[in-house]
């Protein structure tokens, strides 16, 4: 039995092949490198470049390494640029995730993992956030991602075959050990452009709106480490496994922070200070988000290690020094 990992040269997903072989997995990562590197991959797993929605490759894939599970991570990310380009991410998160649905359902692989999204919510009312939650996306990110879940509920339904709908909060942090991390280049994401800058990759950076209303005018996330993130989908593998169905959960810690408190830890830990710069709000932006997240602590026994934003921001900067010394080699 091995588990394919779509998107595993990617920042979560090279840290799912880790998870994957630290827990003895065979592990196949498929990943047409638009965006991850295959220097991300670790050894030990097998790399197939290809399109998740080359149904005939996913197939033989499927078949020749007998495949179980499919955790899906390939795809696009970024909130704002959805809301610019909404059909190019229909086509990315929605039709190319219909196709790989399709060959795990024709080639009786039973058990999908997801990663879903907390923009499925859009700005929910009150916080912190439970999965009944009604879904009301405020960006195409957020909409392509719920109709994703969508199609695995009913095919769940119709088929011998379970799937986990994780919701990510704001992933960040890196491999504790360093093996991978955050490695995208033109990232948009709050600590990766913080490190950048705080590590002189930036000569500034941006604050998108001090105008909201949250105590300090910034927007308010959920900071989850991805060690423990990908931890979460471990343990909802070994749960479907066990036979216990499907299951949508969150994934956060249920604490919020605002972007300048996320800023400041990272001046902190750095012992920097750095060009910040205010400016008006970004596209797609919900005022605060944060995880109601007993549901996974309680259907999967998740116990998360690093909760705590000095700890993410900390390994979030070891890995972005590593990555510019790689990168000057
Ligand atoms: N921000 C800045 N300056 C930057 C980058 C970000 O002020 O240079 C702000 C954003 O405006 C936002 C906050 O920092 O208010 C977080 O932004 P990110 O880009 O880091 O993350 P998003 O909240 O937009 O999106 C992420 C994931 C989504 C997920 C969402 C859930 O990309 O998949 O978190 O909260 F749905």
């Amino acid at each position: 039995m091995s588990v394919l990992v779509t998107g595993g040269a990617g920042y979560i997903g090279s840290h799912m092949v880790w998870e994957l072989l630290d827990h003895g997995e065979e592990v196949v990562v498929l990943d047409r490198l638009s965006t991850g590197f295959d220097w991300a991959v670790a050894d030990a797993a097998t790399l197939v470049v290809g399109d998740i929605a080359d149904e005939a490759l996913v197939d033989d894939i499927i078949r020749k390494h007998g495949i179980d599970a499919i955790v899906h991570f390939a795809g696009s990310i970024i909130v704002p640029e959805s809301v610019s380009d909404p059909l190019g991410y229909y086509l990315n998160n929605t039709v190319k995730s219909q196709s790989l649905i399709a060959s795990a359902v024709r080639c009786g692989v039973r058990h999908f993992i997801f990663s879903s999204t907390a923009a499925v919510y859009g700005s929910p009312a009150s916080f912190p956030v439970g999965e009944d939650t009604e879904l009301r996306p405020e960006s195409p990110y957020g909409t392509s991602k719920m109709m994703t879940e969508l199609m695995l509920r009913d095919c769940a339904a119709a088929h011998d075959f379970a799937y986990t709908a994780l919701r990510y909060f704001n992933v960040s942090g890196a491999d504790p050990e360093l093996r991978t991390g955050q490695s995208t280049k033109g990232a948009t994401h709050l600590i990766k452009v913080a490190c950048e800058t705080a590590t002189g990759k930036r000569d500034h950076m941006d604050v998108f709106g001090t105008d909201y209303d949250t105590p300090d005018g910034t927007c308010i996330r959920d900071y989850i480490h991805v060690s423990d993130l990908v931890n979460a989908h471990y343990l909802a593998l070994l749960r479907m496994r066990e036979g216990k169905g499907s299951l949508v959960a969150n994934c956060g810690y249920g604490k919020g922070y605002s972007v300048l408190e996320v800023i400041n830890a990272v001046k902190d830990v750095a012992q920097t200070d750095f060009d910040v710069r205010t400016t008006g709000r970004r596209p797609g932006d919900a005022v605060a988000i944060v995880a109601e997240a007993a549901r996974c602590r309680r259907e999967l026994a998740w116990q998360p290690r690093y909760d705590d934003l000095k700890t993410i921001v900390t390994h979030a900067l070891n890995w972005e020094t590593k990555l510019t010394r790689r990168n000057r080699q």
